[in-house]
């Protein structure tokens, strides 16, 4: 969410130590089991969040609190949970307006529900596993322009129908965009903790180094600023220079009036000879 610290999503993977276990709630370790400490004396497992939340292993973390492996209780499904704790008012409210936006986009990741009890609050979403653009590229390096102008595209198609819905991201960048393991990568628009509606004033926040110069110099939400730091994201993730540089210039100009919207940019980059992009289906 709110991000004005060098955040470090995405990057805390928890690895677990033989013999060992840990509480997700406290993060403390637990000491190994010996033969000496005697008969293992059963664990407290912390009871599940709301009584439906059963907490696992950390998977992600970012500005706004820890993502957590969890197993809905409900559902008998494996889950997402990004769990915030003992926040302030002004933080708690962003959580909740986090959970209001339910955009129903193939390439948009809804929030599937919520819970808090004391000081605990969570919002259960579907469990990703591939992981972040910036896991990817962190294992990769550069990406080759075909994949690039693949989610590219489809992180266009996904600004597209946000900005339909008169709302701005304001936080586009790689610990932001998940993608699904499958035949093809499947990206996801997640976090939405500072979304805002377009036009209407909303506290500068986001990530300095993706948002353009006039927000950063106060000016309101508008869905162009989405699509330069999506136009930034692109250019960032490629490992040489491509057709697709072009179409990337003209997303990040300065000028906010000058930038193609997200559909005019989605459909300049259906145009560009791109090796190994075929265009999404959904053709518009
Ligand atoms: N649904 C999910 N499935 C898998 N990993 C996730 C999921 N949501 C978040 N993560 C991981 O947790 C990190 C932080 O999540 P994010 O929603 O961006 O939190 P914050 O609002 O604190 O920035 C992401 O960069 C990603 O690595
Ligand atoms: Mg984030």
């Amino acid at each position: 969410m709110a991000v004005t610290t060098s955040g470090r999503d995405g990057q805390d993977r928890l690895t677990a130590r033989p013999g060992c276990s840990q509480n997700p709630v406290d993060g403390r370790r637990r000491g190994p089991r010996h033969p000496a400490y005697g008969p293992e004396v059963p664990l407290r497992r912390p009871p599940p969040v709301a009584g439906r939340y059963v907490l696992l292993e950390e998977i992600g973390r970012g500005a706004t609190g820890t993502v957590h492996r969890a197993r809905d209780l409900r559902t008998r499904r494996y889950v997402a949970a990004k769990v915030l704790r003992g926040a302030d008012p002004s933080t708690l409210a962003a959580f909740v307006r986090e959970q209001a936006h339910r955009i129903e986009h193939p390439h948009v990741l809804a929030p599937l529900g919520w819970a808090a009890e004391d000081d605990v609050a969570l919002i259960a979403m579907e469990l990703v596993r591939g992981g972040s653009v910036r896991d990817l590229v962190t294992r990769r390096g550069g990406l080759s322009e075909g994949l690039v102008a693949l989610l590219l595209g489809q992180l266009l198609d996904a600004l597209v129908a946000v900005h339909a819905r008169g709302l701005v991201h304001g936080d586009v960048k790689p610990a932001n965009l998940l993608v699904r393991d499958g035949a093809r990568p499947h990206l996801l628009l997640a976090d939405f903790g500072v979304a805002a509606r377009s036009g209407r004033p909303a506290p500068v926040a986001g990530t300095p180094s993706y948002l353009p110069p006039e927000r950063l110099a106060g000016a309101l939400p508008d869905p162009s600023q989405d699509v330069y730091a999506a136009g930034l994201v692109a250019r960032r993730l490629l490992a040489g220079t491509s057709p697709l540089t072009t179409l990337c210039d003209s997303m990040t100009r300065p000028e906010p009036a000058r930038r193609p919207s997200a559909l005019s940019a989605l459909r300049r980059l259906r145009e560009l000879p791109v090796a190994g992009w075929h265009g999404a289906s959904d053709r518009r």
